[in-house]
Order: structure tokens, then sequence, then C-alpha cells
């Protein structure tokens, strides 16, 4: 079984740089896929509240320790809150009502999914779910860096991670900087739509095709090795136990340095801009408990 390799984030404690995402998957499909993932040797598995699929995540992963597939200690499971969770008092409750989904006494990173609302109000009740032992770790999903400060500007225990879009067509390399000044350590970008979100016309980059034609790997293998050369943290979304197996495998595709720089070379626009003001997706308040 592959070996995954860790990040060390900066509280110290390891996250594997690679993970399985489990976006736009109903509970059915959880049920169905996540447990292949974990044959397979994944070990960290990313949902968040607004999925609506936390209890078949929960249920899939205590199954595999149930089993004797995995032992708790050994997953990485990160969730996320949504806007309507964040005012302080919502905030400890609904951390609560997380932990109750998953069936789980703590989750390894809780993130903030969406930089709208009473966010620097919820922070410390981020921070108080660490002390408790409900969360090991706490960090931010889609925070440009302004609103990244205003947490600092709050903050006793900084983020570990920033979830943002990150792939070779939107490789980050502005935003990590500023992170790192602006939080005096190194805050872990995760990359969302790491693979470009099935874009096909990403995976047909001259500099990614090279790269996949020299190694022997496949395009979506070499944008993965690109992604652990970059030190981000992936979580690629797949239904396809070949392509999952693929996305471990590429953890062995070695790029050059000149094959990583012809990537960053590659033209930067992202696939969305987060806009400044909620969308209205994000002010909807949603019932999690309604899940299939
Ligand atoms: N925080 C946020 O706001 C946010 C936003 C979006 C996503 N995310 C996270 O990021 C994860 C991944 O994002 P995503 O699913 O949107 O995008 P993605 O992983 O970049 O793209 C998924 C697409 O890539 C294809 N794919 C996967 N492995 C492949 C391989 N080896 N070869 C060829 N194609 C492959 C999949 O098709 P097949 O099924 O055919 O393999 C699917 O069409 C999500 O599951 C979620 O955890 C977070």
């Amino acid at each position: 079984m592959t070996t995954i390799p860790s990040f060390t984030m900066n509280n110290g404690i390891d996250i594997p740089a690679l993970g399985y995402g489990v976006f736009q998957m109903t509970s059915d499909q959880v049920l169905e896929h996540l447990p292949q993932a974990l044959e397979l040797g994944y070990r960290h598995i990313d949902t968040a509240n607004a999925y609506f699929n936390e209890v078949a995540v929960g249920e899939v992963v205590r199954d595999a320790i149930a089993t004797g597939t995995v032992k708790r200690e050994d997953l990485f499971i990160t969730t996320k809150l949504f806007p309507q969770s964040y005012p302080y008092a919502q905030a400890v409750k609904d951390i609560d009502a997380t932990l109750e989904r998953l069936g789980l006494d703590y989750v390894d990173l809780l993130l903030f999914h969406q930089p709208y609302g009473e966010y620097t109000s919820g922070w410390k009740a981020m921070e108080e779910a660490v002390a408790a032992g409900k969360v090991r770790s706490i960090g931010l999903s889609n925070f440009p860096i302004a609103k990244f400060q205003e947490i600092l500007d709050v903050a006793d225990i900084k983020p570990v991670v920033n979830q943002v879009e990150a792939h070779p067509r939107w490789n980050q390399h502005e935003l990590k900087a500023q992170m790192d000044q602006a939080a005096d350590t190194e805050v872990l970008v995760e990359a969302w739509y790491p693979l470009g979100h099935g874009d096909k016309t990403l995976l047909e980059e001259p500099a990614i095709t090279a790269a996949a034609q020299r190694t022997g790997a496949t395009a979506a293998q070499v944008i993965l090795a690109w992604h652990l050369a970059e030190k981000n943290i992936t979580f690629p979304k797949t239904l396809n136990p070949a392509h999952m197996a693929d996305n471990l495998a590429a953890l062995d595709v070695k790029l050059t340095e000149a094959e990583i720089a012809a990537i960053n070379e590659i033209p930067q626009a992202p696939y969305y801009v987060v806009p400044d003001e909620p969308p209205t997706f994000t002010t909807t308040v949603m019932d999690y408990s309604q899940q299939a």
C-alpha cells in the first residue's frame, strides 16, 4: 500500500498531503466509494456541513474502524462550517451538531467554509473546540488576505490552512506569500479544484503533457505531482476506483525543476472569483440534519 507523505502544519500536527474529497457526492455515492478509497489506502477525507453527506461519511468511517480497516488515529477528517454557524453561540452549538452527525468524538480539522458573516466572532468558538478536544486543528477556506488578517487580529490560535482554488492555472503563489508574512508562520494551502474540476483543457496544457510524456504518467498524475512539489494538500474527487489508484500512484511521480518551472509559467486565471459580498447560496440558511 502506498505511503502517503504528510506536511507538518504550523501547530506541529501532520496532515496527509493527499486525501479524498466528497464535494457533490450524494450520501449513496459516499457509502459506495469512500470504502473503496479507504481500502486503497486513503486516510484523509474532506467533507463539509454544506455537502450534506457528513452522516454517510461518519457511517463509513465508523464501520471501517469497527471492522479493523483503519484506526481512528490514522485517519485525518476535515469538515467545514458554513456562515450561518459563525456567530459565537451558534458556532458552539453547531460544532457539537457536526460531531453528532459524523458520530465522531473529534475531527482533525475544522474550517470556516466561506469568508462571510460573523467569522471573527466564531473563531473563539473554534479555539474553544480545540481546547475541549473536539477539534485538533482549525483553519479557513476561501479567505482572501484582508479577511485572513481579520482572523489573525482576533486569533490566539492561527489558522493552519486556507483551502482555496489552486491548480496549475491558479497557483496561489501570491496568497501563500501574503499569508506566511501576515501570520509570521507557514499557512498551508489546501487546493480545491486540484485537477480543474473536470476541465479537460487543463490536462492538455503543453507543459503538463510534456512532463506526462517523459514520466509515463497521466496528465492528472503530473498535476498532482506538481501540487506535491508546491506543498499543496489535495483531495481530488473521483467516483472511479482506477482514478483513485492513479491519484495515489501520482505520489511516486517525480518532476524535474524545469518541469515544475514550466508548469508555473502557465497563464493564470481562476475558474471562480470569490466575491467580496456573500452570494445568495451562502446567506440561505440550510438544515444540515436533513441528510438522506
Ligand atoms: N472549500 C471549497 O470551497 C471547495 C470547493 C470545491 C471543492 N472543494 C474540495 O476539493 C475537492 C476536489 O474538488 P473537485 O471535485 O471540485 O475538483 P477536482 O478534484 O479538481 O476534479 C474532479 C474531476 O476530476 C476527475 N478526476 C479525478 N481523478 C482523475 C484522474 N486520475 N484522471 C482523470 N480525471 C480525474 C473526476 O472525474 P472521474 O470521477 O471520472 O474520475 C472529476 O471530474 C472536493 O471534493 C472538495 O473536497 C472545496
